[in-house]
């Protein structure tokens, strides 16, 4: 943690300062140490990254995936610009928006739009609520424009109105209550600040995709215990998925009815990462304790309800959604 994130920290509960304590520092950054209110409460800073949560909570199974597939998004492991495309074609900002602004990401896994934010000459604060931070702490070791914060989207540990963009891709749908998680992204915007947020889309054929038959049962399972069912059968699965995306006509929505993540013929990978990719997002649409995708009307009626201005719901892939604090 860099010094100057100190400004912007307060307790997550209370909004009080934190004071630092008993701190230990390596290449002028704050490797642990204590950050303490006046009532005594304490959060400590462990390799480098201030955590606000319990170790244990609902997103382990994101800690376990980024942790185990650190690299396999990150454009700069898969040579191909897929983050870069998904990130600026949804959000609609430029890399000259984002230069010398301040960005707090909500969500950032292990860092795959972080590594888009910063090549951007972006001022970022990087959280998770899982111990993905460790992962995200790694991939981008020693950047001079990050930080990274274990904390939780519900009880976010900021000063209000501390950031210019506030960016959450891949996250609400994954938490308990989608609404309450966007609105409390909404306070941390400065006034002109721009929010961008994706969440899965609800449409009528979600019913028939396979993953949400499956997890009623796979949501409960120890993160191992399903991992190393995923290895095992994504490679018998996957090429079943791909026979059937190539099925004329309804290959494409026939191919939802095999629980994998396939990217054959979607994304410009080698066959080697689109397994990786498989296992991975296999995992990932299996393994989340919640998993709730919202509609475009629904979307819209809460960047309305928020107050944002220049609001925009489309669906790239993802429902998108962005506004602007007036
Ligand atoms: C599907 S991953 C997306 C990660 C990254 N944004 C990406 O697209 O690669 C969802 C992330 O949301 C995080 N998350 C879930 N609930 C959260 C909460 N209450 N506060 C902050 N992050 C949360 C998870 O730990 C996980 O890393």
């Amino acid at each position: 943690m860099k010094r100057d994130l100190l400004n912007s920290l307060c307790c997550p509960f209370t909004h009080k300062r934190l004071r630092l304590e008993k701190s230990f520092e390596k290449n002028g950054r704050i490797e642990n140490g204590l950050l303490t209110t006046e009532d005594g409460t304490q959060y400590p800073i462990v390799q480098g990254v201030p955590r606000f949560v319990p170790k244990e909570n609902y997103a382990n199974s994101f800690g376990f995936q980024w942790n185990r597939f650190r690299k396999t998004q990150l454009d700069s492991y898969t040579g191909v610009p897929i983050s870069r495309d998904r990130f600026y074609k949804s959000t609609e900002w430029s890399p000259d928006d984002l230069k010398g602004k301040t960005v707090l990401e909500v969500g950032c896994g292990a860092g795959r739009f972080t590594e888009i934010l910063l090549s951007a000459g972006a001022i970022v604060v990087a959280l998770d609520y899982s111990n993905a931070v460790d992962a995200c702490w790694k991939n981008h070791y020693l950047h001079p424009n990050l930080n990274v914060v274990q904390g939780d989207i519900y009880n976010l540990p900021f000063q209000e109105e501390s950031f210019d963009f506030v960016f959450c891709f891949g996250v609400l749908q994954h938490t308990p209550d989608v609404k309450k998680a966007f609105m409390s992204l909404i306070p941390q915007l400065k006034k002109g600040g721009c929010l961008a947020v994706d969440v899965y889309r609800k449409k009528l054929g979600t019913i028939f995709w396979s993953k949400y038959w499956f997890r009623p049962f796979t949501r409960r399972m120890e993160p191992d215990r399903l991992f190393k069912k995923v290895e095992k059968w994504v490679p018998v699965l996957l090429p079943v998925s791909i026979f059937i995306g190539r099925i004329p006509i309804v290959g494409k929505k026939l191919r939802y009815l095999v629980p994998v993540a396939n990217y054959h013929g979607i994304l410009p990978l080698t066959n080697v990462k689109i397994l990786e990719w498989a296992i991975l997002d296999t995992f990932d649409m299996l393994s989340p304790k919640y998993d709730q995708p919202q509609s475009a009307a629904t979307l819209r009626s809460w960047l309305e309800e928020a107050g944002l201005v220049d609001i925009k719901v489309f669906h790239p892939a993802h429902l998108v959604g962005q506004g602007r604090k007036a």
